[in-house]
């Protein structure tokens, strides 16, 4: 984000924000990334400590974020469908676990520790994660499934293992592609009220924690956070919270199209992509 990578805490996390997500397929901008580093920096300033990870790791994109915020002692979860993509309802994307090694290798998480869960999130409980992981979660993205079904079963996973000071990052509620996960979500602040309020927004990520820090964690983003990517706070369930967004250029709302999205996983895109990699590099 143009600022020096001392201000993620570590050098290795912040090599990673600063490019070397954009290595790695998958979906996360650069302002996601970075607003999920700040807080994990805010959590590591404040002694927030516990375990990190995934639903929907698909390449690890944003799973290798959370993994190297991690302190010693502490554990990363991973779980995805892989292999058994016949589960894979709605296509939203497709976990592969070597691609998922290879990139945790490249960008030296330690494997070590590193919980992979392999299968439908519609079979996991909270209590058999934190028995791997030993504790409840600070970070947790929910980018699994995309029905209606599945966000909601991984969203009351989420806020079965939240740690009191820990935030979910939700993926797509804001994507017209993909309409069922605001409506998990809706439903899940319904069934369960009090247990979780929207702190801030970015690009494609909303940002949720328990309601008693929910102030906090807004107030602290906003006074982290550049101006170009502040766009205003307002409100959602009832609360004010903070919104973020990257000023889009031509050829970014270009590679943002949905037409960009849905040629990403498809064998013409993928012989594009090398060419389309260096027009956009200049
Ligand atoms: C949109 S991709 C995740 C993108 C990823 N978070 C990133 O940073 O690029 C969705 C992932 O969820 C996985 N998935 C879909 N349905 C699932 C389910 N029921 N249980 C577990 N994983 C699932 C897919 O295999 C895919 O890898």
């Amino acid at each position: 984000m143009g600022s020096s990578t001392a201000q993620y805490g570590t050098a290795a996390l912040g090599r990673y924000i600063e490019g070397g997500h954009k290595k790695v397929d998958g979906w996360l901008s650069p302002l996601d990334a970075h607003l999920t580093a700040l807080i994990a920096m805010i959590q590591a300033e404040e002694g927030v400590a516990g375990s990190v990870g995934e639903i929907g790791v698909h390449h690890g994109r944003l799973f290798i974020a959370l993994a190297l915020a991690t302190k010693a002692g502490e554990r990363a979860f991973a779980a995805d469908l892989f292999a058994e993509q016949a589960a894979n309802i709605d296509r939203s994307g497709e976990g592969d676990e070597a691609a998922f090694a290879r990139n945790m290798a490249r960008f030296q998480v330690d494997a070590a520790r590193v919980d992979t869960f392999r299968g439908n999130s519609m079979d996991l409980k909270w209590p058999m994660v934190e028995g791997k992981v030993g504790a409840r979660a600070r970070l947790f993205s929910v980018d699994g499934g995309h029905t209606e079904e599945v966000a909601a079963n991984d969203l009351r996973l989420a806020d079965d293992g939240l740690h009191e000071r820990g935030v979910v990052i939700l993926d797509d509620y804001f994507n017209v592609e993909f309409p069922a996960v605001s409506v998990a979500l809706n439903k899940v602040m319904f069934e369960r009220p009090g247990h979780l309020a929207a702190f801030a927004i970015g690009d494609n990520k909303l940002f949720l924690c328990r309601p008693a820090v929910a102030a906090h964690y807004r107030d602290r983003l906003n006074a982290l956070v550049a101006d170009r990517f502040k766009v205003h706070n307002t409100l959602m369930f009832g609360r004010e919270l903070a919104v973020f967004r990257t000023p889009r250029g031509l050829l970014l709302r270009i590679r943002q199209s949905a037409l960009a999205r849905r040629l990403r996983d498809h064998p013409v895109g993928r012989w594009l992509k090398p060419l389309v990699r260096r027009i956009l590099q200049g």
